[in-house]
């Protein structure tokens, strides 16, 4: 077992946490996350209000937290008002905003007794996800999948451990982005973070809403084949802000698009339709596949359960080893 903040704050037997993964981390997911001895997130990604009710009946009452995309929150409470408190209402295990300014929203979490966790990509960030009183900042590094920024994990976690050394001893840290193995969990602790976020481990898994074409796609790729670019966002016709980009498989319509955005742009509507098409479809040459450089590490799709027992029992070794090799105290 390994014990940290993380675990005696959530009360869970292991240091992590599943990414609330758009479309892929359902309610399925997230309970077995959480009957793992972790602690599972459901994606809310950008707010589908019945999607979101009927993965919260597919977790059949196992005390799973709820993720949000921000800076798209506030239009997702605007077409429907009692989003959020709906959520609340559930007294989810935590709430888990990504992308944008938590402000808005922070203090109707914490007011609901409810852990704030807020995932960031910078300094900056991470001083303000601090500022609102976030109880948990997920400090995330470019190699992650989905949307994320330009900071390597390995310089970005230490960073933000010693930030929150020195202003907020209390909050606690978790890495995400590259960790798929326990090598990942136990680098991530001795960065100085408390737990970890995993997204592209779990999204392979039997339980994650993951269209097979995409994990077949996965399977066969290496780390080099992933890249972050805008191109699925406007492809979407999504208007994430202009830092962030996504890491996807590489594909065709990758090639086509991704020195071209303003060309794609001029023909959005005719390439979001095929798009759509495609992702409907499992077409992974035109829609994109949504995984982290860790798909290089990832080459079978297990029940979560298994997954979690390979990333602890991994990191106990890998930590026992790495003692054993300190040989002197120093000086
Ligand atoms: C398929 C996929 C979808 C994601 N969607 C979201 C999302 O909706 N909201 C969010 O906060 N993070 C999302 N992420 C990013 C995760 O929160 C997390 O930072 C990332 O998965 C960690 O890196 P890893 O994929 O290498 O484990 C997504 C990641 C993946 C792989």
């Amino acid at each position: 077992m390994i014990k940290t903040r993380l675990t005696d704050y959530f009360q869970i037997e292991h240091p992590i946490l599943s990414a609330p993964m758009a479309f892929a981390a359902g309610g399925k997911l997230a309970a077995a996350v959480t009957n793992a001895g972790a602690l599972g997130l459901i994606g809310g990604a950008y707010g589908d209000a019945q999607w979101l009710s009927h993965q919260f009946e597919a977790a059949q009452n196992a005390p799973v937290g709820c993720g949000f995309i921000t800076w798209n929150l506030q239009k997702a409470l605007d077409a429907s008002p009692a989003l959020l408190d709906s959520i609340l209402e559930r007294q989810p295990r935590a709430m888990f905003l990504s992308f944008g300014d938590p402000k808005p929203f922070a203090q109707t979490i914490i007011n609901a007794n409810t852990p704030l966790i807020c995932q960031v990509q910078s300094v900056a960030d991470a001083r303000r996800a601090i500022d609102v009183g976030a109880n948990v900042v997920v400090a995330q590094g470019a190699e992650a999948g989905g949307h994320g920024e330009t900071r390597g994990t390995m310089t970005i976690v230490p960073e933000v451990a010693d930030i929150i050394a020195r202003s907020s001893p209390k909050t606690l840290l978790c890495a995400a982005g590259g960790i798929a193995d326990g090598r990942g969990l136990a680098a991530a602790l001795a960065l100085g973070a408390d737990g970890v976020v995993v997204g592209s481990r779990l999204w392979a898994s039997e339980e994650a809403l993951v269209h097979p074409n995409m994990l077949a796609a996965a399977l066969e790729a290496t780390g080099d084949s992933t890249i972050r670019s805008s191109v699925m966002d406007i492809a979407r016709e999504l208007e994430w802000p202009q830092r962030y980009t996504a890491r996807v498989l590489k594909n065709a319509f990758i090639d086509r698009w991704h020195g071209d955005l303003d060309g794609l742009i001029a023909n959005a509507t005719e390439q979001a339709a095929l798009w759509k098409d495609a992702w409907q479809r499992g077409e992974v040459d035109t829609a994109n596949t949504f995984v982290g450089e860790a798909t290089g590490l990832i080459d079978d799709v297990p029940p979560v359960r298994e997954i979690i027992e390979r990333l602890v029992n991994g990191a106990e070794e890998h930590l026992g080893r790495a003692a054993g090799l300190v040989v002197g105290t120093g000086g």
